[in-house]
């Protein structure tokens, strides 16, 4: 696996960070439709995109997205129900999805209905072939995935020490997670890894110590599951930070 390094933006404020990460999303669906007809993104979790989704389906944002040629699914889910207050899907509902005109045939959620885990996450891999329209043996490259960081080193639902990190052949995994005492769904890296653009989007100065441990630090996957993204072929990383998450870090571009 390639160890380029990645890109790196650091905006000035919470603020320009959720422009530059909008406007990075907006050049991503443009170029892709115009590539492939269509851009599939895989959204992250958490509470530092909630801002973002939010501008996003501001009239001036969202008016720049063809909804009808976007595919959304999710890097990882909580295995709850969708009106559970820890769902993924909940959060993007109610910031983006409620207020943007994408069809609902192009939202593709976990369907935690199923109950049990890991057939949830069969059942999304299965989800994810079919969309992609991939056989048994390729790997769907996601134009996007949007990522955060955990201060513990996790990203997407990659937590310290679990079997999700050692997964080379599925796509979609489900483990119980000891630390956040649930189920969680997730992408793999061997998923993740194939995307054209990995994006993560991180903010706050209490991120700037992981960000600094898992771009400056010695490699320990096991310890830091976000040091296991990088893309597997010509894709790019991007880390979209602001000043605060990235004062620890060395040699840092600006945003324009
Ligand atoms: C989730 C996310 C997770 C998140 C990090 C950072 O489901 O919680 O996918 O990986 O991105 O935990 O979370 P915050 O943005 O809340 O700091």
């Amino acid at each position: 696996m390639s160890e380029s390094k990645p890109n790196i933006i650091v905006a000035a404020n919470r603020d320009e960070l959720n422009v530059v990460a909008a406007q990075f999303i907006a050049r991503v669906a443009k170029d892709s439709i115009a590539a492939r007809s269509r851009c599939i993104i895989a959204l992250s979790g958490g509470s530092t995109p909630k801002l973002l989704y939010a501008l996003l389906a501001q009239p001036e944002w969202s008016a720049r997205f063809d909804w009808n040629r976007i595919h959304l699914f999710w890097s990882d889910e909580r295995c709850v129900p969708i009106d559970h207050p820890d769902s993924n899907f909940a959060m993007v509902n109610k910031e983006l999805l409620s207020k943007v005109p994408i069809p609902k045939e192009n939202v593709h959620r976990y369907r935690t209905e199923l109950g049990d885990a890991s057939a949830v996450a069969a059942d999304y891999e299965k989800t994810l072939r079919e969309v992609f329209d991939v056989s048994a043996d390729e790997v769907p490259r996601f134009d996007l995935t949007l990522l955060g960081l955990g201060e513990n080193g996790h990203t997407a639902s990659l937590f310290p020490h679990c079997p999700a990190l050692r997964e080379t052949e599925r796509l979609v995994v489900a483990d119980y997670v000891e630390e956040v005492k649930s189920w969680r769904l997730t992408f793999t890296a061997r998923l993740i890894n194939a995307s054209r653009n990995i994006v993560f989007l991180i903010s706050g100065a209490s991120k700037a110590e992981v960000v600094r441990a898992v771009l400056n630090g010695p490699r320990k996957p096991e310890e830091l599951p976000a040091q296991l993204i990088n893309s597997s072929g010509d894709g790019e990383v991007t880390w979209i930070i602001d000043r605060a998450a990235a004062v620890l870090i060395q040699n840092t571009a600006t945003a324009p």
